[in-house]
């Protein structure tokens, strides 16, 4: 009974629809949810919020194939309704230059500890993107990790965005106890520090891409409280992705699902001003077509994908030598830092 009600909805709501000619202005209603978008009723918001997509942002960023495939209406459908929301959420559209300089100072930078490696990077990590480093094991990546959790919860005025944090662990080397002690030595007190910070443990791939969706939960949560969400570290990014899809058959399977998960990482990013920071291995085993090992993992997926790359080794005396990758705003150069019981520091 109630799948036959459904399936009514679905093509009552399908019918209004197609009432709509292309251009039609639609009767002007102001869009304030799921259902007000054209050709949205009960049914299809219904299964729209099952599948995450619960605000006009969340739509307004999807792609027409997810919405077709979800809601099971056509392409046309789905595009109509993503316009909608892009109108509503007033993005996703073009805005004037001098706008976008604007919404470009809003975005926030977090202090790495380090005064040379903030330089390298203009100022630090910055909100509205994804910050990836790479490195080989024992480069600090992680380090730098524990470090920026700390750092993005001071006041703007000492490197940080006043914020909270998330964190997805998939090697199990999240240290509270680490924590405790970056923020003892920074004059923080430990225990509201650690408050501060949400970690979980992502078991395999398909599990470290739904927490990107729990994230946005914790996130849509403190929006509006003193303590919103400024920092997403995933440590590491491709760890599950690189040992569950092994040999060249399933390579394309697993770009296809790297694709999606950063693609989820960006939207958060921009939607909520945060800073996404992420780890990556380099090839351990050069190859005939890989020989060069200092690439890292991913592909070029994710070589696309990242707005800032950094590659990090081991200098001397214990010394760490950052190097920014192919960026397309800042001079190229190396920034060295140290790894203490601070943190990173200079
Ligand atoms: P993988 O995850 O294995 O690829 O390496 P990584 O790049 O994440 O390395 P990580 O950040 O874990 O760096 C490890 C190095 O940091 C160690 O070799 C130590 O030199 C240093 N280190 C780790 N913990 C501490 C600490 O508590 N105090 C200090 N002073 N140094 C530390
Ligand atoms: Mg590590």
């Amino acid at each position: 009974m109630v799948m036959a009600r459904k399936k009514k909805d679905a093509v009552k709501e399908l019918e209004e629809f197609e009432e709509l000619e292309v251009g039609e202005s639609a009767p002007k209603k102001k869009v304030a949810t799921l259902e007000d978008l054209p050709g949205v009723g009960p049914a299809t918001a219904e299964k729209l919020r099952d599948a995450g997509y619960d605000s006009l942002e969340a739509i307004a960023v999807a792609s027409p194939l997810e919405l077709k495939e979800i809601a099971g209406i056509s392409e046309g459908a789905a595009l109509k309704i993503i316009q909608a929301a892009r109108e509503a959420a007033n993005i996703g559209t073009f805005m004037r230059a001098d706008e976008y300089m604007e919404r470009r100072r809003s975005i926030g930078k977090v202090s790495t500890g380090s005064k040379a490696l903030d330089k390298l990077l203009g100022g630090g990590i910055e909100t509205q993107a994804i910050t990836e480093v790479f490195g080989e094991f024992g480069s600090g990546k992680t380090q730098l990790a524990h470090t920026l959790a700390v750092t993005a919860q001071l006041p703007p005025e000492e490197g940080g965005l006043g914020g909270s944090v998330i964190w997805i662990d998939t090697e199990n080397t999240f240290r509270p106890e680490r924590i405790r002690q970056i923020a003892e030595e920074r004059g923080l007190d430990p225990d509201e520090v650690l408050k501060n910070i949400y970690v979980a443990r992502a078991f395999n791939s398909n599990h470290q891409m739904l927490l990107v969706e729990k994230a946005e939960e914790i996130i849509k949560e403190h929006a509006s409280t003193d303590r919103p969400v400024k920092l997403l570290i995933v440590d590491s990014l491709m760890a599950h992705f690189r040992s569950e899809y092994v040999g060249r058959g399933t390579l394309a399977e697993r770009q296809q699902k790297l694709a999606k998960h950063l693609s989820d990482l960006h939207r958060l990013a921009d939607l909520y001003d945060i800073a996404v920071f992420v780890t990556n291995q380099v090839q351990s085993k050069p190859d005939a077509f890989f020989g060069d090992p200092t690439r890292p993992v991913g592909g070029n997926i994710l070589a696309h994908s990242a707005t800032l790359r950094v590659y990090l080794r081991k200098g001397k005396a214990g010394k760490r030598v950052a190097r920014l990758i192919d960026s397309p705003h800042l001079p190229e150069g190396e920034a060295v830092f140290r790894i203490t019981s601070k943190g990173v520091e200079d």
